[in-house]
Order: structure tokens, then sequence, then C-alpha cells
């Protein structure tokens, strides 16, 4: 005990309290993190708070969202999505701020019939305004295993990644004119509902009630407070890679959408 000098001393005391508040907000126990908010007992808690599953059938879906709200950092958690004849579903998982002006980060997973691809489909609000929707099919069968989607989030950048691989980015280019989310907090939400009037094939194919309950599973969240992290040079390539190889939509190209031009950001 002789050997430490006092400001070694302080120095673990600031790092093990500075452990203790990344510790609080990385947590995986889904009771601690998240209130089930919509469905009864179709969203539930199970194995102590390490899974969380949301179903539905003809009468409702389900959802849960975080107790606290986040102003930037890096969202994970792995999900499994419906398996099966998953058509007409959509399990939405998004960070969202609130009221006409909001924020969002968008995931949603349209489901499909058995054997048939998920759509990825993402998007991006800034004080109220979307439209920009990005879909990709995946390089794996998301019902089989869970796999982690993520979200980070900082003053420079957004980036969606799936199981750690880059999937979109969406840069900060206030300096062009586009507005950044970066003063409104977000809370963390997941939900999954019928959407049967547009989430599979278009439309064209319906939800199976017979199929019900359908459900979805999450474990394993993480939130870390990654204020600086960017893309390498190295996840840029791979982030272009992916995009060539499973991106199907990209507002950015969608000339008959935006008749008096793209937004500034796809310049
Ligand atoms: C469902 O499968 C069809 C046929 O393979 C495909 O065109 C479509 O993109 C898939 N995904 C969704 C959500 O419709």
């Amino acid at each position: 005990m002789a050997a430490f000098s006092s400001s070694t001393v302080i120095s673990i005391l600031v790092f093990s309290l500075m452990h203790g508040a990344f510790m609080g907000l990385s947590a995986s126990n889904l009771y601690q993190n998240f209130d089930i908010t919509w469905g009864d007992s179709r969203g539930k808690m199970l194995h102590n708070g390490e899974l969380l599953t949301l179903s539905l059938d003809k009468v409702s879906g389900s959802g849960f969202q975080s107790k606290i709200s986040y102003l930037f950092g890096k969202i994970d958690m792995q999900l499994k999505l419906v398996p099966g004849n998953s058509a007409g579903t959509v399990t939405a998982y998004y960070l969202s701020s609130q009221g006409p002006m909001h924020d969002e980060i968008d995931f949603e997973f349209l489901g499909n019939l058995s054997g048939e691809p998920y759509i990825v489909h993402t998007n991006v609000y800034t004080q109220g305004k979307g439209e920009r929707e990005q879909q990709f099919y995946l390089w794996f069968d998301p019902t089989a295993d869970f796999h982690t989607y993520s979200m980070l989030w900082n003053p420079q950048t957004i980036v969606f990644s799936v199981d750690s691989t880059p999937i979109r980015e969406f840069k900060n280019m206030e300096s062009i004119g586009v507005p950044f989310p970066k003063n409104q907090p977000m809370k963390l939400y997941s939900s999954l509902w019928n959407a049967d009037q547009w989430a599979t094939r278009g439309g064209l194919v319906k939800t199976d009630w017979t199929q019900a309950p359908f459900t979805a599973s999450y474990r394993n969240f993480n939130a870390n407070p990654w204020l600086s992290q960017k893309l390498d040079a190295a996840s840029e390539e791979k982030l272009k890679w992916i995009q060539r190889k499973y991106m199907i939509y990209n507002y950015c190209t969608d000339a008959k959408r935006f008749p008096q031009g793209f937004p500034p950001e796809c310049q």
C-alpha cells in the first residue's frame, strides 16, 4: 500500500467511478433498461432479464422502450427475427426523440414467406423529416440465430451496422445545410406489428394468421458512450462493398421520387 502515491489512488478511484457509470449505462439486464409498453402479456422478459420476446397475434402486436434517453452513443442489441412465414409482419427497432420536430434512427425488418429474404429497411429523420430510406438484403438468415444490430450516433456521424459490418452511414452534413440529430435525446424502441398492407412484396403477400403468434427475440443490450468513433478507411471500403452487393433501394438514386432534384446530402 505504501508504494501507491496519493495521485495513483485518486486515479484508481476516478477510474472505478467512471467504470461504474459506464457499467450502469451498458448493463445487459433487460429489466433495468426497458419497459414493455404495449401489447399486454405479448411482450415478455425471461431468464432473469436476459431475454425479451415480443409477439403478434390477430388482436395486437407488442413493444418495449428504454427507460432512459440517450444523447449519442453506440447502441447494440442482438435480435432473432420472426421465423417461418413472417410475411406481413414488421419488427421495428429504432431510436427516436419526441414531438413533431423529432429525430429518429430507424431499422425495420420486413418479414417474408418461409425461405424468402427479409428486407432491412433503414431511415434517418431529422427535425421531423425522413424520406431517406435505404433497404438491404442480409447475407444470412436472420431468423436462425441472434445477430447484432447497432446504431452508432455521435456528433460527426450515424452508422448502421449488422454484426459489426457497417451497412449505412449518414454523416453530419450541416455544412451544406442538412440538419443533423444532435440536440434531442432519443429513447430506444422496438415493436412487432402487422403491416401487411405494404411490408411484403409491397403488400401483395398478406399475414397468414394461422401461423400466429409471431415472435421476435432480443438479448445482450449495450449502450456505450462512444463520442468520437468514426469509420476507418477499411470500414469505408467494406461499407461500399456491402452497399454494392446487398442494397436494394436507395432514395438517393430514385430520380422519379425527386423530380425537382435530389436532397443535398445525396450529392
Ligand atoms: C420477399 O421475397 C420476394 C421474392 O423473393 C422478394 O422480391 C422480396 O424483396 C422479399 N422481401 C420482402 C420484404 O418483400
